[in-house]
């Protein structure tokens, strides 16, 4: 399992830090703990100097009120997401001051504070390279979609931090399919209870894990559920702020809410047999999310050629992989799908990743 796999490593270091200008120590202990809801690590600078060798590669930049003036006189570039940060009631001269700094606005805190934390969250959440997100949907029922998404899941989670997350009430439980069902954690109907923004990390910290796999699941007891979508936003929004992949086990039914998730995704799979019926229901598919930007296939069974399934179904095929021998053990033992990182399934997964796989063991399987 990942958790004992000796290659984990921590995440690289994400984009370039929020700036925070002050030398206000009071400021600074009603400030960080807030940015910290944000799920942000600022930097601190201390004089303006220090600042303006950072200014223009912050998402966002957090001047205190105590040195706002100070920045101004060092005139630097005016920019985006700047604002001027004070406690208590802000004096009327801070306005002007915020002004010719080309702060957007003066924040009060912790007055402020909820809106402060939205805004932080919001703003670091669109900087690029943050999380991958890829959704995997089945051009027919049985395909092997979530064993898939599970797959994905286990590979992405051996070098940084990933989650898989079910959107298939109906599904067998991808906490069942890798073997965390017994763990304690968040699962959708706990979430479906929490009201307000969700930071990455408690989300990230809440949800059962195996290694450095998170698992977003149902309880499979018989209660009826299904999707919130004010859950199902929130759930994906933090997954995002605080993975390196995020892989979305979504089902073919006709769904709104499923049609947005799948629009989230930066990457949507079909999974397809290879049968004159599995290449049609990946033609369906096709049509269902034309609109997607970057929409493909994978291939399971070699009975159907890749050049003929790209030109029946329309999409790329980026891998194509035979049945993985064992899968059904694997999973019964608590191991999920991916037993081994070597076979068919690891290395169609790899492919998909974006991992160069060993040209030897992908000998003619690949696409
Ligand atoms: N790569 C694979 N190799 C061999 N067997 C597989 C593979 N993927 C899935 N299977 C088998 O196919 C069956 C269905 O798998 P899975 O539940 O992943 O499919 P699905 O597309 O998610 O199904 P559903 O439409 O019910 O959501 C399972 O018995 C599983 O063990
Ligand atoms: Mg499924």
């Amino acid at each position: 399992m990942t958790r004992n796999d000796p290659t984990v490593r921590r995440p690289a270091p994400a984009d370039a830090p929020v700036l925070v200008v002050t030398a206000d120590e009071h400021l600074l202990a009603t400030l960080l703990p807030l940015a910290a809801a944000a799920d942000v690590a600022p930097t601190v600078a201390r004089d303006p100097l220090s600042a303006l060798r950072a200014w223009a590669r912050a998402p966002v930049v957090l001047v205190g009120a105590d040195l706002a003036e100070e920045m101004v006189r060092h005139a630097p570039e005016p920019r985006a997401h700047c604002f001027v940060v004070t406690t208590g009631p802000a004096p009327h001269e801070l306005f002007r001051t915020t002004l010719r700094l080309g702060g957007e606005q003066v924040v009060e805190l912790p007055g402020s504070s909820a809106w402060f934390v939205e805004l932080l969250a919001d703003l670091t959440e669109r900087q690029p390279g943050r999380a991958r997100v890829v959704g995997v949907i089945g051009g027919t029922g049985g395909a092997g979609t979530t064993t898939f998404a599970c797959a994905l899941g286990q590979w992405a989670a051996r070098s940084a931090p990933a989650v898989v997350i079910d959107c298939d009430p109906q599904g067998p439980g991808l906490d069942r399919m890798l073997g965390v069902e017994r763990r304690e954690g968040f699962r959708w109907d706990a979430l479906c209870q929490t009201t307000g923004r969700l930071s990455a990390r408690a989300l990230r910290e809440a949800l059962p894990h195996t290694g450095q796999l998170g698992v977003l699941s149902w309880y499979v007891d018989g209660r009826v559920q299904s999707l919130q979508a004010f859950a199902v936003r929130e759930a994906l929004s933090a997954a995002r702020r605080g993975h390196a992949v995020v892989v979305v086990d979504l089902p073919r039914s006709p769904d709104a809410l499923v049609d947005e998730v799948a629009a989230r995704c930066d990457q949507l799979l079909v999974m397809t047999v290879g049968s004159v019926v599995g290449v049609a229901g990946a033609a369906r598919m096709r049509a269902r999310f034309a609109d997607h930007p970057d929409i493909g296939a994978v291939l399971r069974g070699e009975a159907f050629s890749v050049t003929d399934v790209q030109r029946a179904a329309g999409l790329p095929v980026l891998a194509q992989m035979r049945d993985q021998r064992g899968l059904a053990e694997a999973v019964d033992l608590g191991l999920g799908p991916l037993r081994t990182f070597r076979g068919p399934l690891a290395r169609a997964v790899a492919r998909v990743l974006g991992d160069v796989p060993d040209p030897q063991a992908g000998a003619g399987e690949a696409a």
